[in-house]
């Protein structure tokens, strides 16, 4: 049975299956579209929102470092992301990447850990966007019905119509066609980083050195309440439960670790890139880069112009203009972020949708959802499927505590990655790899333990959560995935490798 579990799909056959003409997608992305890709969906509610709530409740001005600690496990994350995806230039990410390396079970797990982390982010996302147009409305004079609005701690009957009519909209978006939704991206890329810009720039001139001080406050005891709430790391060893201090550094990079979320998803879209080889490590690497930078210099600026005590946790970087006396920015930076959130949004749709595509085109999930749009080329089946449920979650479910599970679940993802960089070295040492992850396998090693060190500073209920979220995973994948595996089957065109659980070649099952 073991043999069955950790049947592993060729690489070669990977790649063929790409080119089976039903189930082929457009050959349309370069390294520049990979990149405004990636900056399009990594910055967002992270920088724009989670910023303030993070140095109020747990660094101070300090949340830079925990930028920068977050940065450098993504870092580390990214080079082992860079070898498979220019090795491996197929569409399901993560998935694909340890199918071929750690078997079809943990390939199983790590594809529905995606699907669901990217569908909670997409509506945590959706959210923080409705929440943003929300205050330009007001601004207007303009107020959605209480039960339309349907924020956080709202009484009784809620559901965010915003949040829910954009999910909607972008579905169909990308149901048309990733040229059109690339265009797009890159316009609103180019507008939300002229808003980043500008809060460094401007807001440059309003710092004041005294609110860099205490850089990292005093380490402050939670009273009541710890517990489950309480960094893993904390109930594990039984330290107090406490925020601030040097941990509080590390509790808040577990946080705003959402801010980089989004690099990764550039190495979904290795299928529809033209030169993946090239290209690949060149999107992700750098936009990866950039973003760092930019996050680093904007909560610098920010702390220094309102003590971290005074910051918003709404709309932390606009509010700070208006305490400082200027309306104007604060407006423009609203604008902004509304049109950033929404490139975040469609691109954490687009990377799940492809994962469910790949997942399906396994026979892992119904092969009815890898039949592509016969003119538009595009996997129309789950992009409607998800994006209507999405909607649906979006519409109902308050942001708080979900951009935690969204973390945990992608870090688990990293800790994958980085296993199957070593173990796709030794088995498959012949694999031409344009991008070689340097010091392999002292770098993958420290990637585990980053990812895994982020993970143990998320609170203890955020594990339970992922817990049960993944056992449901298990079960449907004995239920289904198991027995309707192409690889499994020894179907034709699935290159399987399989051990003595291999049936004869029968029918798809749609
Ligand atoms: N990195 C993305 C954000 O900050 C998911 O919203």
């Amino acid at each position: 049975m073991s043999s069955t579990l950790f049947r592993t799909k060729k690489v070669e056959q990977s790649i063929l299956d790409t080119e089976e003409p039903e189930h082929a997608l457009k050959k349309s992305l370069s390294a520049l579209d990979l990149t405004v890709f990636g900056v399009g969906v990594i910055i967002g509610t992270g920088i724009f929102v989670l910023t303030g709530t993070v140095a109020k409740n747990n660094a101070g001005p300090s949340v830079a470092l925990a930028f920068v600690v977050a940065g450098v496990v993504c870092a580390l994350a990214a080079l082992c992301y860079a070898e498979f995806a220019s090795t491996l230039p197929v569409a399901g990410s993560a998935y694909t990447f340890s199918y071929a390396s750690l078997g079809e079970l943990p390939a199983w797990i790590i594809g529905w850990d995606l699907v669901l982390e990217f569908a909670l982010g997409t509506a945590v996302v959706a959210v923080g966007w409705s929440g943003y147009i929300a205050s330009l409305l007001d601004n207007a004079g303009w107020q959605l019905p209480e039960a339309l609005s349907g924020r956080d701690g709202a009484d009784g009957f809620g559901f965010d119509i915003l949040a829910a009519v954009l999910v909607l909209a972008l579905t169909g978006i990308l149901v048309v066609g990733m040229k059109l939704s690339a265009r797009i991206t890159s316009v609103v890329v180019a507008v939300k980083v002229v808003v980043v810009l500008v809060v460094i720039i401007a807001g440059a001139f309003f710092v004041k050195g005294e609110n860099y001080d205490p850089f990292i406050p005093k380490s402050q005891p939670v009273e009541a309440g710890g517990g489950l709430h309480s960094p893993l790391i904390q109930t594990l060893f039984g330290w107090a439960p406490a925020n601030f201090g040097v941990m509080g550094v590390f509790t808040a990079a577990s946080v705003v670790f959402f801010a980089f979320i989004g690099f990764d998803i550039v190495a979904t879209a290795a299928e529809e890139t033209r030169n993946p080889q090239r290209d690949m490590p060149r999107g992700i690497l750098g936009s990866l880069f950039i973003c760092t930078t930019l996050y680093v210099a904007v909560s610098v600026v920010v702390t220094g112009m309102q003590h971290y005590s005074k910051l918003s946790v709404d709309a932390p970087l606009a509010d700070a203009f208006k305490a400082t006396g200027h309306p104007w920015y604060a407006g423009f930076i609203s604008f902004g972020a509304a049109v950033g959130l929404t490139t975040v949004c469609m691109i954490l749709l687009l990377g799940q949708t492809r994962v469910f595509f790949a997942m399906s085109r396994d026979g892992l999930l119904p092969r009815f959802f890898s039949r592509v749009h016969p003119r538009f080329k595009t996997p129309h089946r789950p992009t409607v499927l998800l994006g209507v449920i999405i909607a649906v979650v979006a519409g109902f479910t308050p942001l708080s505590e979900l951009a935690e599970l969204v973390n945990i679940g992608t870090l688990f993802a990293f800790v994958i990655v980085a296993i199957s960089v070593i173990i796709l070295r030794r088995t498959r040492p012949d694999l031409p790899r344009s991008f070689r992850t340097p010091w392999v396998p002292v770098l993958p090693a420290l990637s585990v333990a980053a990812s895994l060190w982020l993970m143990l500073n998320l609170p203890a209920e955020t594990w339970v959560r992922f817990g049960a979220w993944m056992a449901l995973g298990v079960v449907v994948y004995f239920l289904y995935g198991r027995s309707h595996s192409r690889l499994g089957r020894g179907e034709a065109g699935a290159g399987a490798t399989a051990g003595p659980g291999a049936r004869p070649p029968g029918r798809d099952s749609e």
